[in-house]
This record gives C-alpha cells, sequence and structure tokens, in this order.
C-alpha cells in the first residue's frame, strides 16, 4: 500500500470508503468541511492506495495543542492485512515531526471491538475524562450529504 496526501479530487472515493467501512459520515464531511479540515491540515489527511484504488482513509488534525484522529478505515475487502496498522504509523510519524505531544480519539460505543486494534497500536483508554459536546448551530449540524 502506497501512503499519499490526501487532495479534494478524491472526496467521492473517500466518502464512499467511509461508507463501505461502516463510518457515520455527517455534516463535518460535506465537501467544504473537509476542504476546510485539508486546507489546515494538508501533511495530516491520509489515503493508502493499491494498484491506484484508495483503500484506507484518516484525518489527522492539530488544534495547535493537541492531535486528533478521525475517520480511519481501511476497505473491508482489505482488513486485517495490516494496512490499518500501516497509515497509522505513518500519520503518528506525522504527528511527530510537527513535535504533538499528546493525540486524542474518539470510539463511538457500537463500535467497540475497535478498542483493542488501537491498544495494539500502543493507545490507552482515559477512564479519567468525561467527553462532552455542544452543537452552536443546530441547522449546520443538521446538513447531511
Ligand atoms: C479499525 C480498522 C481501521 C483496522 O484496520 P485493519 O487494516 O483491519 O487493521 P490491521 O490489519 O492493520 O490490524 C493491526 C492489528 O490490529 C488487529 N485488529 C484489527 N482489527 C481489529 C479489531 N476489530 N479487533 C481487534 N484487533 C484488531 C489485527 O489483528 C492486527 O494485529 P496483529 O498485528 O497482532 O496481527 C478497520 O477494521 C476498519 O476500517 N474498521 C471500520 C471503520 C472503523 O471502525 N474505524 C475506526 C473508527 S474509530
Amino acid at each position: 500500500m502506497k501512503i499519499e496526501k490526501f487532495t479534494i479530487d478524491y472526496y467521492e472515493e473517500i466518502v464512499a470508503l467511509w461508507r463501505k467501512a461502516g463510518i457515520n459520515v455527517g455534516s463535518s464531511d460535506i465537501l467544504e468541511e473537509i476542504n476546510k479540515m485539508l486546507q489546515r491540515n494538508p501533511d495530516l489527511f491520509l489515503i493508502g492506495k493499491i494498484n491506484n484504488k484508495i483503500i484506507s482513509v484518516v484525518i489527522g488534525g492539530f488544534d495547535g495543542r493537541r492531535g486528533y484522529v478521525h475517520h480511519l478505515a481501511v476497505d473491508p475487502d482489505y482488513q486485517k492485512k495490516g494496512y490499518g496498522k500501516k497509515i497509522m504509523d505513518a500519520l503518528i510519524e506525522k504527528f511527530r515531526e510537527l513535535r504533538v505531544h499528546k493525540i486524542h480519539l474518539f470510539i463511538e460505543k457500537y463500535n467497540k471491538n475497535v478498542v483493542e486494534f488501537y491498544q495494539n497500536l500502543g493507545w490507552e483508554i482515559r477512564d479519567d475524562l468525561i467527553m462532552m459536546s455542544y452543537i452552536p448551530d443546530k441547522e449546520l449540524y443538521k446538513m447531511r450529504i
């Protein structure tokens, strides 16, 4: 698998990949929002290709203090072959180059079987935190692709 930076030309392909892998695509995944994320994090938004077909994707984000990982997915036809680990290793290397101190990710409870995947990669569960969210504009949040 060859790892490359994501470019917006691949937008439709990665949305299809997220859907195929069971990722919930929402208001933050419309073209404009993905483009915004890409502009802010051009080196952290990665895809993996085999024979020119995108089979993995991950969005990395850095807010100046913490790193974040969003929407990691490997095409179900290519899972359990080491590609998830490979693209995550590449992303972690990018974070390391940026000298990011700590990286977070969120796993929805319905998907808790992936916890083990991340633990394998050295991630730790936080039981000292409660995650809270706030929606400043409910109309924006309702947008669907
Ligand atoms: C999670 C996901 C990215 C893993 O990708 P993958 O290419 O199948 O993972 P890898 O083959 O690189 O696995 C690396 C290691 O983790 C293990 N692993 C992979 N998926 C696992 C799972 N669901 N549960 C437990 N272990 C898992 C592998 O066995 C492997 O272990 P090994 O090195 O001892 O052989 C992939 O299953 C996926 O796209 N899932 C659907 C989308 C998703 O849930 N994304 C995460 C959102 S938070």
